[in-house]
């Protein structure tokens, strides 16, 4: 069985300080929440403050990027092998990524593999734009994405992929449960042509994109998806709580 995962994507957003705050006012609740595997990626510059407070917590960190060199002259860059100790994951290709950092999917690419190599947990977003989504070409478009951001990666390694259409992310308008459920039924299938179907039915598929406690439970009753990448409602403290607890009741356990 998957087991299902919430990962809390908080952006550019709070302060070392603030993140503490904020962890501080989940940790309780989420700690009672055994059956869901939750995941908190605030900014780089907490994660060590938050991995000492949650040291005994089974919260764990990710990443929000990384480089996929280990190290060397790459100035402001940060490596996998400085995140190995502070973060079990790292979101590799988010869209924001895409398109305000210009990442090709050579460098996605390059990205995933080095995770793997440092045993790190990508978790891979994939989605297609509105024009792309209005054009009907939403299968071939995340197709295309998954074959390059997975291309020579001969083992997943706990690879987690969101679905996550940009039309979707930061604007309220997420995906309808059956849309979000058919794209991912879709990454599965291409997850068995591109391995097998014991690893499709092992890797973890996440939806993101204006995810909130009021719509996570269309999301989580769908049969493909496995949890949320969520950005905005992570960073309120009881809606991140709540959408973490309606996962674990709706997928009981
Ligand atoms: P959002 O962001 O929940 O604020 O739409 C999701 C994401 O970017 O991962």
């Amino acid at each position: 069985m998957r087991k299902p995962l919430i990962a809390g994507n908080w952006k550019m957003n709070t302060t070392v300080d603030e993140a503490v705050a904020l962890v501080y006012k989940m940790i309780e609740s989420l700690d009672k929440i055994r059956n869901v595997e939750k995941v908190i990626c605030p900014p780089f510059i907490s994660l060590a403050a938050l991995a000492e407070r949650i040291k005994d917590s089974p919260i764990k960190l990710g990443a929000q990027n990384m480089y996929f060199e280990g190290k060397g002259a790459y100035t402001g860059e940060i490596s996998p092998l400085m995140l190995d100790d502070l973060c079990q994951f790292v979101i590799i290709g988010h869209s924001e990524r895409r398109q305000y950092f210009n990442e090709t999917d050579e460098i996605i690419n390059n990205k995933v593999k080095a995770a793997l190599k440092y045993g790190i947990k990508p978790i891979l977003c994939v989605g297609e734009k509105l024009e792309g989504n209005e054009a009907g070409k939403t299968a071939k478009i995340v197709s295309q994405q998954l074959g390059s951001a997975l291309a020579d990666v001969d083992s997943l390694g706990g690879t987690v992929i969101a679905y996550e259409p940009v039309w979707a992310i930061g604007t309220g308008r997420s995906a309808t449960g059956e849309q979000a459920n058919e794209t991912i039924g879709l990454i599965r299938l291409k997850i068995t042509s591109l391995y097998d179907e014991e690893v499709a039915q092992n890797v973890r598929l996440l939806y993101g994109g204006s995810v909130t406690d009021e719509n996570i439970a269309e999301f989580i009753k769908q049969t493909e998806i496995d949890g949320a990448l969520v950005g905005g409602a992570s960073l309120k403290a009881e809606q991140f709580i709540s959408i973490v607890k309606q996962t674990a009741e709706i997928s009981g356990s």
